[in-house]
């Protein structure tokens, strides 16, 4: 198992730093926090974590809108904080993964602002500069993702600059060589620091169609969806030229052994794993969000697992994400108690698993009163569910009035949820999310079937999936309940074993063979003898 590199074999977990721990009561989490909580990190057991920007920004999309790509925002604290944390990381084997925003800059960024300065600054065309179309407006239909047009005009010179997210997020030029440049040397920056790897920001939005034609109506499209829907990105995004954008971050990054390049993909099947790129020179881990989106029937589930299996390239690794500072969390999504089953299915599959903070202890839907909203989407297209501060709200460490977060005002409310879900009272209650997770995660580590073994899909019986990990003589098999009803499932002819874990009140190793009665939203991990 150790042959494989770390992030195949290993865990990552998601900070959202500004919600994970505030140490100086600003109400707003830092590096100082993150650094204080490894040990809670390392006793859950993950492998790397991976940080959402942290660079300076004026958090118009919350630090996705970068001011200086080498530096830190003094919110969250200095480079000096984040070498330090580094360190510490290292110390504990733990690797850092930082997020990596190429697409777009903040307006305030210096690139910007000597681009917006005159027409024929050298920086002009480090960004997607485009007159008015013959006879005024924007030069094309494409939507910003937030609603909303894509063009901003700039009275000053007469033309309007392209932002696929907020005006004050203008997308980069990633046709000009400069460009290519200047972004592998803050790749370098970091590189040089020591960071382990790269989270890539919307990689799939980096190269646009040359020609800037009308994206196609979304015939699909109905109403209380986002205004991005109308149309449908063929032409605004994914353009096979960002192929070779990627493997030209790949070879930045190969100059540095054993470092991770992770792409953000929202894209069907097929697309996706085009970002593994040509003979694997592209993303080692494109993303694959799929269980993000996919109704939770066995069937279903199990239909994606197999085409996914199917269409990875040769060579190519597996990975899958059950929730994201993007998403409604899982336990909103799916429920609390097949949440549990949601997380076994993440930390049993084949692929380099990534768990969202929090999702660990099973918080919900947080609900943000109005006047507290803060992401920049729902404002912009409000009451149609898009917004994104529900699943960001601050960990819940323990029940003190801030939850253990900030001796301050928490940025985003906490519910009263934190007095009975948080970090203190589930470490104690061995039948908790968190016990579950963590059991997962080391059971996950030392079994090299389950970290790097094959995969199987069994048969599929009533609302139940099932399937098989080996490695070797070692042979592990998974059966997940997904509905609330007690069922039965049919264990193969060969298969005596015993229970390993379950997510439920069943003891472990009890012995198993012939069929197995499976509880309501009860997941069990089975070794075979
Ligand atoms: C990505 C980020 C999201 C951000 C957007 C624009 O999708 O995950 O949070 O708003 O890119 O940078």
């Amino acid at each position: 198992m150790h042959n494989h590199l770390w992030w195949k074999r290993g865990i990552i977990y998601q900070i959202y730093p500004r919600s994970f721990q505030d140490t100086n009561g600003d109400g707003i989490g830092d590096l100082e926090g993150i650094r204080r909580r490894l040990d809670y990190l390392t006793w859950l057991g993950v492998d790397a974590i991976w940080i959402s920007p942290v660079y300076p920004s004026p958090m118009a999309d919350f630090g996705y809108d970068v001011a200086d790509y080498c530096n830190i925002d003094p919110l969250f604290g200095s480079i000096d904080d984040f070498r330090l944390l580094l360190d510490d990381a290292h110390g504990r084997g733990l690797k850092v993964v930082m997020d990596f925003v190429p697409n777009h800059t903040s307006i305030a960024h210096e690139w910007f602002q000597q681009s917006l300065s005159a027409k024929d600054h050298p920086k002009r065309d480090w960004y997607i500069w485009r007159d008015p179309a013959p006879g005024g407006g924007v030069p094309n239909n494409w939507v910003s993702s937030f609603g909303g047009p894509a063009w901003t005009f700039d009275e000053a010179t007469g033309q309007y600059y392209y932002h696929a997210f907020l005006s004050s997020q203008p997308d980069l030029n990633w046709r000009n060589p400069d460009v290519c440049c200047a972004m592998h040397d803050v790749l370098r920056f970091w590189l040089d620091l020591g960071v382990d790897g790269f989270r890539v920001d919307v990689i799939w939005h980096l190269m646009k169609d040359p020609d800037f034609r009308d994206n196609p109506v979304n015939p699909g499209y109905g109403e209380g969806r986002g205004e991005i829907e109308k149309f449908l990105q063929v032409h605004s995004t994914d353009h096979p030229d960002v192929h070779g954008v990627i493997a030209g971050m790949r070879k930045v990054i190969d100059a540095y052994p054993d470092r991770v390049l992770i792409g953000e993909v929202y894209l069907p099947v097929e697309r996706l794993v085009t970002y593994y790129g040509q003979d694997l020179s592209g993303a080692h881990l494109p993303f694959n969000f799929q269980l993000l989106e996919v109704a939770w029937q066995a069937q279903r589930v199990a239909d994606l697992i197999v085409e996914y299996d199917r269409s990875i390239p040769d060579g190519g690794w597996p990975n899958w994400v059950l929730g994201n500072h993007d998403r409604p969390r899982v336990a909103a999504r799916i429920g609390e108690k097949q949440a549990r089953v949601g997380t076994m299915l993440l930390l049993t599959l084949r692929g380099t698993p990534t768990l969202y903070y929090g999702d660990e202890l099973g918080i919900g839907k947080i609900h943000i009163p109005d006047h507290l909203v803060h992401d920049p989407w729902e404002k912009n297209e409000p009451g149609l569910g898009l917004g994104r501060d529900p699943e960001r709200t601050p960990m819940q460490w323990d029940a003190s009035e801030a939850a253990g977060f900030t001796t301050g005002t928490p940025w985003l409310p906490l519910s009263s949820d934190h007095l009975s879900r948080n970090v203190v009272l589930q470490r104690e209650d061995a039948a908790s999310m968190l016990n579950l997770t963590r059991a997962l995660i080391a059971l996950r580590r030392s079994s090299a079937a389950l970290s790097v073994g094959t995969f199987a899909l069994l048969k599929l019986q009533g609302d139940m999936l099932a399937f098989e990990r080996r490695y070797s003589e070692e042979r592990v098999i998974v059966v997940l309940n997904l509905c609330h009803n007690e069922e039965c499932w049919d264990m193969p002819a060969d298969v005596v074993g015993k229970i390993l874990l379950s997510t439920g009140l069943r003891a472990p190793d009890e012995p198993v063979s012939g069929s197995i009665c499976m509880q309501p939203d009860e997941g069990v991990v089975i070794r075979c003898h």
